[in-house]
Order: C-alpha cells, then structure tokens, then sequence
C-alpha cells in the first residue's frame, strides 16, 4: 500500500533559530498524538544539520529543498546531494514551480538533480504542475506528462520506488486559490496512469501523489478524500505548528 504523506515546505523562510523553535514544537505535538500519516519537514540548507538533531528518533523526517545538478567541486554557492545526505535529512524536493520559473531550472537539468539525488540515498519529492495559462488552454495534462516523462522516464522501477510524486498546479501556489478536490483527483488519477503507462500497474499503484497550492486545515480533509490523493505537500500552512498539524489530521 502507498504511504500517506503530509510534507512541509519551508521555502525562504525563518532564521535558523525560528526553524529550530518550530521542528521543536512540531515534534513535541506529533509525540503528544501519533499522525496517522508520514510527515515530513523541508528546509532550507542551513536548517538541515540542526533540526535533523531536533527530529532524530522522532516520526518526522527531514527534507531538502534543492539540491545541485553537479556531484561536487567549484560550483560556488551550491550544495550537493551528499551534502544533504550527511546533514541526516532523507528527502530531497525537486522541479518546483519557483524553481522552474524564477531560477530556470530545465527537464534536462532536473533530471540530472533526481539522478544524483537518487544516487545519494536520498527520496525525491518531484514537483509538476501547468500555469494557469496552460489549463485554461486545457493543455494541463500534455504539460503535466511531459514533466513527468522529461525528467523520470530514464529511471528504473526500483529508482523509482524512492520518488514521490507532488502535484502543484502553479496558479494555486500561495493564491488562496485551491484546485478543487475534483480538480486534483482527475489530475491524480491521470498522472497515476501515466507512470502506469511506463512503469506499470503496481509501481503506479505503489506511488504517493501529494497535492500542493493553498492546501490548509479547512480543505485538506476534502482534498485527501480523494482515491488519488494520497497527501499534500505545504507551503504556507506549514509554517505555523497548528495549521500544519491541523492538516496531518485531516488523515484521522
Ligand atoms: P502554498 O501551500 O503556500 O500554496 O505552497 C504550496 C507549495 O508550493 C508547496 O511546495
């Protein structure tokens, strides 16, 4: 059976001390009500190494934002797989939006990313998701398995057992504007059949497929209902101990 999974992205926010405090204080309330799901906390770099101390031992697993494209050396400014990997963290996020959009991040460029990361031992989160012109064109779907087939096609069932899948329609990231659940089950089943369609029947049943854009306490529990969505990966909401935790409970 796949996993049911809440995610938090962190993305550019709070110093380190903050993000120390808030792994505490999540950690302390998952250890007070045992989730019924996986949860997971992505960071920012700096945050690894200290809140993989915080959670050791704990139910919450710890995740990268990025990671390079290159195994290691001079790339000034950037930080690799096995960089990540020592810091304790299991996880690694790949192919978001912001990623694609604002630091030009190609299919080409991500494939190499979930390639090392894989090689690594770390678990990909993989982003996809249309922008807003491309579902109002209806074109969601041929953006979506391009995405899909760009940057993952190449691996093996087995590499591909450590993926998990986050679908993230871009017009819904930090809008308010939340894809409707039947929005996202369609998509969630078609993506589904995609990596059927490669991969097959079992592996695509063994994928989790996390829904993100807006998701919150109030609309988790419709969203997770769905018979393809199997969670939800958090900006925002992830940010405040409570209204992430609220959305974990949407599993209960
Ligand atoms: P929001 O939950 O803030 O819309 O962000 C979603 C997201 O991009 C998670 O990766």
């Amino acid at each position: 059976m796949r996993k049911k999974i809440v995610a938090g992205n962190w993305k550019m926010n709070l110093n380190l001390q903050e993000g120390v405090a808030l792994a505490t204080e999540l950690k302390d309330a998952l250890a007070a009500e045992k989730p019924n799901c996986d949860v997971i906390i992505c960071t920012p770099f700096i945050h690894l190494a200290k809140v993989a101390d915080v959670v050791a031992g704990t139910v919450v697993g710890l995740g990268a934002e990025n990671c390079a494209d290159k195994e290691k050396g001079a790339f000034t400014g950037e930080v690799s797989a096995a960089q990540v990997k020592s810091t304790g963290a299991q996880y690694v996020i790949l192919g978001h939006s912001e990623r694609r959009q604002y630091y030009g991040e190609t299919a080409a460029i991500l494939k190499e990313k979930v390639n090392l990361a894989l090689a690594n031992g770390l678990k990909v989160i993989f982003c996809i998701g249309e922008v807003l012109e491309e579902r109002e064109a209806g074109k969601q779907n041929e953006i979506v398995g391009a995405q899909l087939a760009d940057s993952l096609f190449d691996l093996t069932e087995e590499q591909l057992a450590n993926v998990i899948l986050a679908y993230e329609p871009v017009w819904a990231i930090g809008t308010g504007k939340t894809a409707s659940s039947d929005q996202a089950e369609d998509m969630h089943a078609f993506i589904r059949g995609v990596i059927a369609g490669r991969f097959g029947e079992a592996a695509a049943e063994n994928i989790s497929i996390l829904y993100g854009g807006s998701c919150k306490p109030s609309n988790a529990r419709e969203l997770f209902s769905k018979p393809d969505v199997d969670g939800g990966l958090i900006g925002g909401a992830s940010l405040k101990c409570a209204d992430f935790k609220g959305i974990i409970d949407a599993w209960k």
